[in-house]
């Protein structure tokens, strides 16, 4: 189905979708800047396709290409500012909660849940013609308190934990069963090393609990897409390696997963790896869907115009990746514009990681999103 999408457009769209892909520079040396000339795609060739996109939103765009183009959503920005909400409305078709689903938001007191403000996303959604991503069903961040306390004081035991994370997962899957096309079972399960992550899970279940949470969402949510889901595995190194051993063990024990999500935060200044498609290719030929699920590129602040064309670069080369892959279903933006981001709270001194500056203007990244879109379709 994916190979339409390139082949129903004009052979020379595909033609200088390939070439741009091949274009993808290696990963610059640490602390240098990527020197990423011009803007992206740049090519007089697409001027058709510039004023094509100049007049559709990005959903109007996907449309085509068969792959989903989505969003994190901000529930209260969703809430109390207008623009927000417009741009969440007609510039995507796949939403994900940014928090609403997480474990912490949803029972912040043991055995009380709180489906208030997701449920609110999937009505949006639903009355948006908008597809859902569960996000996530297990993290090592945003639990609850009274479990990690729990925990460490050893009021919670290896079963009881066992019990709960089995509880929460036919609890949460189940409430949204059928209204989730994808879901982030399993999320950030190695770290940096590329380790098994030493997280209260693996320390207190062992590392079948990857396998136990698959078969538990699967059975809470048998329509699901079922995904594992990390950041730095956008191409290929050692951390991408380490899940495509991991995905190829659980496909060999028969374990329901059918996704491989690369989340996409990258950042000017480390310079991007060109090798995503071959990246998305292989975990496609162990049988899985693909999907890039929280892109984002920052710089080092202030901005300039060579950080924001190279940002520009950045998300071409994850989108490209996905458009010319044969079954990367969707490709979702942590947030759309720079007002709303959680990168200043987390990474010192950078920022402007969006599509949309503060005041929802459209920088360059956001036009090559739009133009490689057109391409494509
Ligand atoms: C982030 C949210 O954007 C923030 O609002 C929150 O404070 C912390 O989590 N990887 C993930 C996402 O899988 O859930 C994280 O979202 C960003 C990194």
């Amino acid at each position: 189905m994916k190979v339409t999408r390139v082949v129903a457009g004009a052979a020379v769209a595909a033609a200088v979708l390939v070439s741009l892909n091949a274009t993808g520079a290696p990963a610059a040396p640490a602390g240098k800047v990527a020197a990423v000339p011009g803007s992206v795609p740049g090519a007089a060739a697409l001027t058709a396709q510039q004023s094509a996109a100049d007049s559709k939103t990005l959903r109007e765009l996907a449309k085509r290409t068969g792959m989903k183009i989505g969003t994190a959503v901000d529930m209260g920005a969703l809430a109390n500012d207008a623009t927000y909400k417009q741009h969440v409305a007609s510039e995507f078709n796949s939403v994900t909660a940014e928090n609403v689903m997480k474990w912490s938001e949803l029972e912040p007191t043991r055995g009380t849940l709180n489906f208030g403000p997701a449920d609110e996303l999937v009505a949006f959604a639903k009355a948006n013609g908008q597809s859902v991503r569960g996000h996530t069903l297990l993290w090592h961040n945003q639990l609850p308190t009274w479990l990690t306390d729990g925990v460490a004081s050893g009021d919670i035991d290896s079963a009881e934990l066992r019990q709960l994370l089995r509880q929460h997962i036919f609890t949460v899957a189940g409430h949204f069963r059928g209204k989730i096309y994808q879901w982030d079972v399993a999320n950030e399960v190695i770290d940096d090393n590329a380790q098994l992550r030493n997280t209260i899970w693996l320390q207190k279940l062992g590392p079948g609990y990857i396998a136990d949470v698959f078969r538990w969402a699967h059975q809470a949510d048998p329509k699901a897409k079922l995904y594992i889901n990390d950041y730095n595995v956008e191409g290929l190194n050692a951390k991408a390696d380490a899940y495509y051993a991991l995905v190829k063990q659980l496909k060999a024990d028969r374990v329901p997963i059918h996704g491989f999500g690369m989340q996409g935060h990258l950042g000017v200044q480390y310079g991007f790896d060109g090798r995503a498609l071959a990246n998305v290719q292989r975990f496609e030929a162990l049988g899985l869907e693909t999907s890039f699920t929280e892109v984002d590129v920052r710089m080092i602040m202030p901005t300039d115009n060579t950080k924001l064309h190279a940002q520009a670069n950045g998300y071409s080369i994850l989108l490209r990746a996905c458009l010319l892959a044969k079954r990367c279903v969707s490709f979702t933006v942590w947030g759309f514009t720079d007002k709303y981001s959680w990168v200043p709270g987390v990474f010192e001194g950078e920022g402007a990681a969006n599509l949309l500056d503060e005041n929802f203007g459209q920088k360059p990244a956001y036009q090559a999103v739009s133009q490689t879109l057109a391409l494509a379709g």
